[in-house]
């Protein structure tokens, strides 16, 4: 396995790769959600790169960047028994030059929901995944459905900045009792684990509902609402693939989406109806 903390250098060495390239971008503290995405573009593609960056535009003012968690050994290792090609880890000064031209997310997309909740996040999301998609170039690019609105974002960044990129949605990976994995869930206690397992009972609760017939998303969002009452919830929306609000589910093309905090870990979840 290369490393590179240089994106010059790794440009350069990109440029002379031949064949197709996957690329992972992540912010590290890598688990099985993770993985399955760095297999997925191993078994795809010519080449893998995999990037670890905990991006700061991303992060707002009292968030957990400085506590994030950094386990930058564990992922190498992890990396190299993946089969990873290519390991990018570059610094802060790598990536970001002060005063710069700025992305801004889509007014309305980018800012309901997470948007809305953490205003200017997908700023800085979109900011970094651009960046990084410069640098590597790849053929095909892998994220997760965990974050299924910034995954909808960046499909429709590529989509407007006329990008040849194709962009591979990637399945929620979760625990056996059902807790989507998340780099955030190791600040869980275990009793507020226990309490965070009601955010995916919640989704898999309206997923049976939904599966007997009912489509009222206010009945739905009760019933998952009253699942989660002993925590902390931002937002329960039932939205369409292109992240409108819907009054009703629509089969096969409806998401589910929760932000809870439990204790002060913030989570997200969703399924794919
Ligand atoms: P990070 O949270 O490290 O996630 C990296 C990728 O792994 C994302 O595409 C995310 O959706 C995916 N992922 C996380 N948990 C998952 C799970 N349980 N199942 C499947 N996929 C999962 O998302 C980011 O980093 C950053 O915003 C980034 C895109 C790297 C930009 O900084």
């Amino acid at each position: 396995m290369r490393e590179f903390s240089s994106p010059l250098k790794l440009q350069t060495y990109r440029e002379s790769l031949e064949g197709s390239v996957g690329f992972v971008p992540t912010m590290g503290a890598l688990h099985e959600g993770h993985i399955s995405l760095i297999k997925r573009s191993i078994n795809e593609n010519d080449h893998t790169i995999v990037s670890i960056f905990v991006n700061p535009t991303q992060f707002l003012e009292g968030e957990d960047l400085d506590k994030y968690p950094r386990k930058i050994e564990a992922d190498r290792k992890i990396c190299e028994l993946a089969g990873v090609d290519i390991l990018f880890m570059p610094t802060i000064d790598d990536i970001y030059h002060g005063d710069e031209l700025r992305i801004i997310a889509p007014k309305i997309k980018g800012y309901i929901l997470e948007g809305a909740k953490r205003p200017k996040h997908f700023d800085g999301v979109l900011q970094i995944v651009l960046k990084l998609l410069h640098i590597t170039n790849p053929t095909r690019a892998y994220f997760g459905k965990k974050d299924a609105q910034q995954l909808y974002l960046i499909q429709n960044m590529v989509r407007d900045l006329f990008m040849s990129v194709e962009i591979v949605p990637c399945e929620i990976v979760r625990e056996s009792d059902g807790l989507a994995l998340s780099s955030r869930n190791i600040y869980l206690s275990s009793e507020e684990r226990a309490k965070a397992l009601l955010i995916s009972k919640s989704l898999k609760e309206a997923s049976g509902l939904v599966l007997k017939g009912v489509r009222d998303s206010k009945r739905i969002k009760a019933q998952m609402l009253e699942i989660m009452r002993d925590i902390d919830v931002e937002y329960v929306e039932i939205v369409d693939r292109a992240f409108n609000l819907l009054d009703e589910v629509k089969i096969k093309d409806s998401i589910i989406l929760v932000a809870a905090r439990v204790g002060s870990t913030r989570l997200i979840d969703n399924i794919w109806i």
